[in-house]
């Protein structure tokens, strides 16, 4: 695969590696949104079909995206946290249970959870990450496997860790948890898009994913997977879209207790948002042109250079089997302060994060060598 900058308009001074923060708008994309601002200055262009159609050609393209059996099993949702809420509305009330997360994972997969045990006298367990660096993957995930037992209620976790790039093997997770009668939860929001994600391989109770990174679409709006095991369930909001036959608008108050079929119960409020849901379309489509695995090898090829030579500098990467090449952290020799480092980036017009007490680098593929140069030579200067 080629760089594919010339889709986008990045300037040729400014060094984006923060995917993971926020993506850059593909032209494409923002064309879209454009077009969806000016259908409202002729309302009479939006009929009544257009608050299903658009809705179910997205669902459509994050199923081919994921894998998942049908486009029915997809919810459109404002953000990561509106659908892990909606998880945790739906979760049994099991006492003598306990949900697994992992060390500093995201507040959005963590604060529902929170209020869940809290309600339901249900225990958090939190597996930090071991404190050695050597072979800190591969054991952070045997210890996570090993947690899993049969007072497990939920596993819930990223398929990377939000901060350095980890990778969790969900695959061996859902294995052990479908095996303990537990469920897998799994907030793809810093992998799905750029990392491959098999629905049918990994086998999620659900997948739930901010539309606005590696999605690449606008934001305020995400993409949720619920499995069978979620698809009776009651929804955060009683929406009239997500009610049976609310295609007949001339009907809609013959009101009733049944839902649209699948996970569309679980849609937003005006989920129809006709700004944001062609946008997002355009980014799936073209995430469907590229290919996941071709992003994650884009990146790795671009990549290898930089996470082979800074060691030798006395910065620390993950081994590459045990990390995501579109997201990963360097860990800085400890003389380094970590923010006079990234002003320093900053001042050169190179985009980086700072999570924790690393460097969080995410390219794409509208990133080049020069990219990827610019980095590596503050890096080295700074030591
Ligand atoms: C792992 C992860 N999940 C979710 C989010 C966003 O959550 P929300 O959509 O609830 O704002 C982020 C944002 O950085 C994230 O890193």
């Amino acid at each position: 695969m080629d760089c594919q900058k010339y889709l986008f308009s990045l300037p040729d001074d400014h060094h984006y590696l923060n995917c993971a923060y926020f993506s850059p708008l593909l032209k494409s994309v923002e064309e879209a949104g454009i077009h969806g601002v000016q259908q409202k200055q002729e309302p009479w262009h939006t009929t009544s079909a257009h608050f299903f159609n658009q809705s179910n050609v997205l669902r459509s393209l994050f199923a081919r995206l994921t894998h998942a059996e049908h486009a029915n099993n997809i919810a459109i949702i404002p953000s990561a946290s509106y659908g892990l809420s909606t998880i945790a509305k739906n979760l049994p009330a099991k006492s003598s249970k306990k949900i697994i997360i992992v060390g500093e994972q995201f507040p959005s997969n963590v604060y529902p959870w929170m209020r869940y045990c809290q309600n339901s006298g249900c225990k958090l367990q939190i597996i930090e990450p071991p404190a050695q660096f050597e072979n800190r993957g591969h054991k952070w995930n045997e210890h996570i496997l090993d947690a899993i037992d049969s007072s497990t209620l939920m596993v819930a976790i990223g398929h990377i860790h939000w901060t350095d790039g980890t990778l969790f093997d969900i695959e061996a997770m859902g294995k052990r948890a479908r095996e303990v009668g537990a469920y897998l939860v799994i907030d793809g929001t810093q992998s799905v898009g750029a990392l491959p994600f098999d629905i049918q391989t990994i086998k999620p109770d659900a997948l739930i994913c901010a539309g606005y990174k590696w999605l690449m679409g606008p934001y305020s709006i995400g993409l949720g997977y619920f499995s069978e095991r979620f698809l009776n369930g009651i929804p955060l909001e009683e929406g009239w879209i997500e009610r049976k036959d609310s295609e007949n608008f001339a009907r809609l108050v013959n009101y009733t207790d049944e839902y649209q079929p699948g996970a569309v119960r679980y849609d937003v409020g005006e989920r129809s948002n006709f700004i944001l849901v062609p946008m997002l379309i355009k980014a799936l489509e073209q995430l469907l042109e590229w290919q996941p695995a071709n992003i994650q090898q884009y990146c790795r090829q671009l990549t290898s250079d930089l996470t082979e030579q800074l060691p030798q500098y006395g910065y620390r990467i993950e081994d590459p089997d045990w990390r995501a090449h579109h997201l990963f952290g360097i860990h800085l020799p400890d003389h380094i302060n970590v923010n006079n480092l990234q002003q320093k980036l900053t001042r050169n017009n190179i985009h980086v994060s700072v999570r924790g007490s690393a460097l969080r680098v995410s390219p794409h593929v509208y990133n080049n060598e020069k990219d990827i140069a610019a980095l590596q030579q503050t890096l080295i200067s700074s030591v």
